[in-house]
């Protein structure tokens, strides 16, 4: 294996072009070869490229002057990360709502989904918080029940999921695709095959996942789908967006409503004419005003992303994963990240995290502490030399 800065990675992958790790990193993130850091925390906060930087900058200068910008440049900075977005994950722009975090789209399903008295939302233990209070909330508000299934040996437990599914009155499975302290990732196409043959709505908290794998919900499909770009996809805070099956659109209440989910709201000289009839796509679910910004530097990144090609990324991640967990396991220490279902997070757990977590934070190796693990996260930039230095410092 090849990872090195200086070096042209050749991925494996059918003739797929190779990673240029070097050229990545002296165009786009020219501080990580200062060589002071060593950058292993995309699960917690992916960093901008030199790219969405100067967008969002322009962006933002620009706005000095907000005669100078024409609705079309406002609005289309919109449209082209909807495209974006539904181009990466397989879907039609009209499945996208933008959103300023993964919870928007967590709440939506909690309070828009028709659920009451008698209902059961499953969800697996372990979730981020994101995915559990919005659940919480609805369900005492609204009356439903929430039955949280236990992990095994740590990481979810996908064969008791799918068995609480047949409960009475389940209507719902919530889960994150990719755990945010396991890194274990969850297999959507049996889960959604489960789901679909019970009748049973499927959400997911994809932010650990988008970016950082490859998804298609042509071919893997989910009914809700939420997700921040802040990690995986690079993008600035306050980017994500919401997927919404088109079959889920009618049933879904607007929730919050914003004023220009309604048809008629584009056109700004008739917004007396009242009309509350629902733009026909997600857009529905958009609160406006977002921060258009924001989105010029999440589409910049996004297109970073293509250009150096969604699954040769996703590659480069697994390979530099995968590498971690097994020099970790190589060097005896407990890897929680089960081997055959990871995506971009290591998770290992030194018998002193908190000293561990010192340790690497002294030697310029950024990483997150989370429960008790030390999580790794390494993205296209990341080099075999820096997964050396993180594997050297964790085994001390
Ligand atoms: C699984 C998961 N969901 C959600 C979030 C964040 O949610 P939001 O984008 O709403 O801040 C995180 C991390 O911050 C996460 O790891």
């Amino acid at each position: 294996m090849t990872l090195g800065g200086r070096m042209r990675v050749n991925l494996p992958g059918g003739g797929a072009p190779p990673l240029d790790v070097a050229a990545l990193r002296r165009d786009e993130f020219p501080w990580m070869d200062a060589g002071d850091v060593v950058y292993l925390n995309a699960a917690s906060t992916g960093p901008l490229p030199a790219r969405a930087v100067a967008a969002e900058s322009a962006f933002t200068a620009l706005r000095a002057t907000p005669h100078l910008i024409s609705f079309d440049e406002q609005f289309g900075v919109l449209a082209r990360s909807r495209e974006l977005i539904a181009r990466l994950i397989g879907c039609e722009a009209g499945d996208i709502a933008l959103a300023g975090n993964t919870g928007a789209g967590l709440n939506l399903a909690a309070w828009g989904l028709p659920l009451g008295a008698g209902d059961v939302v499953v969800i697996p233990d372990l979730e981020y918080p994101a995915g559990v209070y919005p659940w919480l909330a609805a369900a005492d508000a609204r009356g439903f029940r929430l039955n949280t299934v236990p992990a095994r040996n740590g990481v979810i437990d996908e064969d008791a999921l799918i068995a609480a599914l047949g409960a009475p009155g389940v209507k719902v499975l919530s889960l994150s695709w990719v755990g945010f302290v396991t890194g274990a990732v969850s297999d959507l196409a049996r889960l959604g095959d489960a789901c679909r043959a019970r009748g049973v709505w499927l959400i997911v908290d994809a932010i650990q996942g988008v970016g950082a794998a490859d998804l298609d919900l042509r071919r893997t499909p989910v009914d809700l789908l939420a997700c921040g770009a802040q990690k995986w996809l690079l993008g600035p805070w306050g980017t994500g967006f919401t997927y919404v099956s088109p079959g889920l659109l009618e049933t879904l209440t607007v929730q919050p409503v914003s004023w220009m989910g309604v048809r008629g709201s584009d056109d700004f000289s008739r917004l007396l004419d009242y009309d509350l009839t629902w733009r026909d796509s997600a857009r529905r679910f958009e609160q406006v005003t977002l921060g258009y910004q924001d989105f010029a530097g999440m589409a910049a990144s996004l297109e970073l992303l293509f250009e150096l090609g969604p699954a040769n990324v996703t590659r480069h991640i697994a390979r530099c994963t995968g590498a971690l967990l097994e020099g970790a396991a190589e060097r005896g220490l407990a890897v929680v990240t089960p081997r055959a279902r990871h995506a971009g997070i290591a998770s290992v757990r030194p018998a002193d995290p908190a000293a561990t977590s010192r340790r690497l934070e002294s030697a310029g190796i950024v990483h997150s502490l989370r429960e008790g693990t030390i999580r790794l996260a390494p993205h296209c930039y990341t080099t075999e030399a820096e997964i050396s230095t993180a594997l050297e410092q964790l085994a001390r």
